[in-house]
């Protein structure tokens, strides 16, 4: 095998895009997949590339140090795609603590266990991607500058400054014990797999059972759009040719307004399943913001358009309508996901909405 790499969290959404590309593409590299299966992990989304003699599966905690030791020597791991984390802004806001141990102590340990394993060899092909989020950077006014790799870090929520403090770790060891590293900070992905607690698929979902759509705020939100497929060719290309020590922003330059996507994906949705146009828009409800809620997020992509080779494939539109088509005919695959504990879990924290 030409290379061995460790890509973590890819049994979630972007992570298991990650695993099929990188299998499926370069059949001379050995992908090893390290996943804990959290609530957000999920086997069934690499169901078409578990049989493939490139890859193999590592259930397990980014956090152990023994176990990535091991994974690291018995697999001779010379690059690293580091995607594992909570990543649910909500769900941060209930439970921090579970954030700063995956995101900090995990990348932290993966860090640590690269460092040992690498010491002393010429950095050559050797290389820590480490995947991370525009959240970092904070939120925008309308009509601010775009997020550009030298925005100052002003995370607000416990997701973001768990993603933030990560980011900080990985330029430390790059610094400090000159660890190649690299790093990418993308806008809001959507597409298959993505778990329904996520504003698309859980619109998606709710449209199809005719439950309310839960707008938080007034809607008015910005986020920037990327098709999952996009961002996994956009991290191939960084973890190739990206230069050691840098940061890439990655996005869509697809702002759009959430109640704009809602409606959006109602048409979408109400057309693919032949009902009435619009019949779906009286599911819309507004409840209670998030607590912090980031006004507006906007990548300025200049940096890695410019250096590297990467344009988005997929439009808006036509990304969500097969992203609709996909959750339409994957409806075993939402009702796995979506267990007791997960409607529970909805139940509770809309109870006070
Ligand atoms: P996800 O929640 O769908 O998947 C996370 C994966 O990590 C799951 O498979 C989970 O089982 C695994 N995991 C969690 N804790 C672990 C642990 N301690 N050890 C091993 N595995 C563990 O997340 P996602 O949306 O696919 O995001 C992947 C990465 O990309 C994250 O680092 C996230 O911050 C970043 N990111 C996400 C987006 C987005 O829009 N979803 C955008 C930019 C960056
Ligand atoms: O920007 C990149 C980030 O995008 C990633 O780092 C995170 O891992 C990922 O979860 C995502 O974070 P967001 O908080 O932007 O995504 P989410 O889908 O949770 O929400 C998108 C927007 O929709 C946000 O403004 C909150 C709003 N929203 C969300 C949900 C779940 C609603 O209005 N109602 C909802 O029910």
């Amino acid at each position: 095998m030409k290379r061995h790499i460790l890509i973590t969290g890819g049994a979630g959404f972007i992570g298991s895009h990650v695993v099929r590309h990188f299998v499926r593409k370069y059949a001379d590299y050995k992908v090893v997949n390290l996943d804990l299966l959290t609530y957000a992990g999920n086997l069934a989304n690499l169901c078409d590339v578990e049989n493939c003699p490139n890859y193999c599966f590592v259930r397990g905690d980014i956090g152990d140090l023994e176990l990535v030791r091991t994974i690291f020597r018995e697999h001779s791991i010379d690059g690293v795609i580091h995607l594992a984390a909570e990543s649910h802004v909500d769900r941060s806001i209930r439970d921090p603590f579970l954030f700063a141990r995956t995101n900090i102590i995990g990348t932290l340990t993966l860090l640590q266990a690269a460092r040992e394993a690498w010491e002393g060899l010429p950095p050559g092909e050797r290389r820590f991607h480490h995947v991370s989020t525009d959240e970092v950077y904070g939120a925008l006014q309308p009509g601010e500058a775009a997020f550009c790799e030298t925005t100052r870090y002003d995370p607000h929520s416990p997701y973001s400054a768990s993603k933030a403090g990560s980011d900080h770790f990985v330029r430390a060891y790059h610094d400090t014990y000159g660890l190649p590293v690299v790093l990418t900070n993308c806008s809001n992905n959507y597409g298959p797999y993505q778990f329904p607690e996520k504003l698309i698929p859980l619109c998606i979902r709710n449209i199809c059972l005719n439950k309310p759509l839960p707008i938080y705020g007034k809607g008015e939100n910005v986020r920037d759009w990327l098709h999952v497929e996009d961002h996994a060719e956009a991290i191939d290309e960084v973890f190739h040719r990206g230069r050691d020590g840098e940061s890439y922003n990655i996005g869509g330059i697809n702002e759009w307004k959430n109640i704009d996507v809602v409606k959006l994906l109602i048409r979408i949705t109400d057309e693919e399943l032949g009902r009435a146009p619009g019949s779906s828009e009286k599911l819309i409800t507004y409840v209670t913001d998030r607590a912090g809620h980031d006004l507006r997020y906007a990548i300025n992509a200049e940096k890695f358009r410019k250096e590297l080779s990467w344009s988005p494939k997929h439009s808006f539109e036509t990304g969500l309508r097969s992203t609709v088509r996909w959750y339409l005919t994957h409806e075993q695959w939402v009702k796995n996901v979506t267990s007791g504990a997960y409607e529970r879990y909805y139940a509770e924290m809309y109870a006070d909405k």
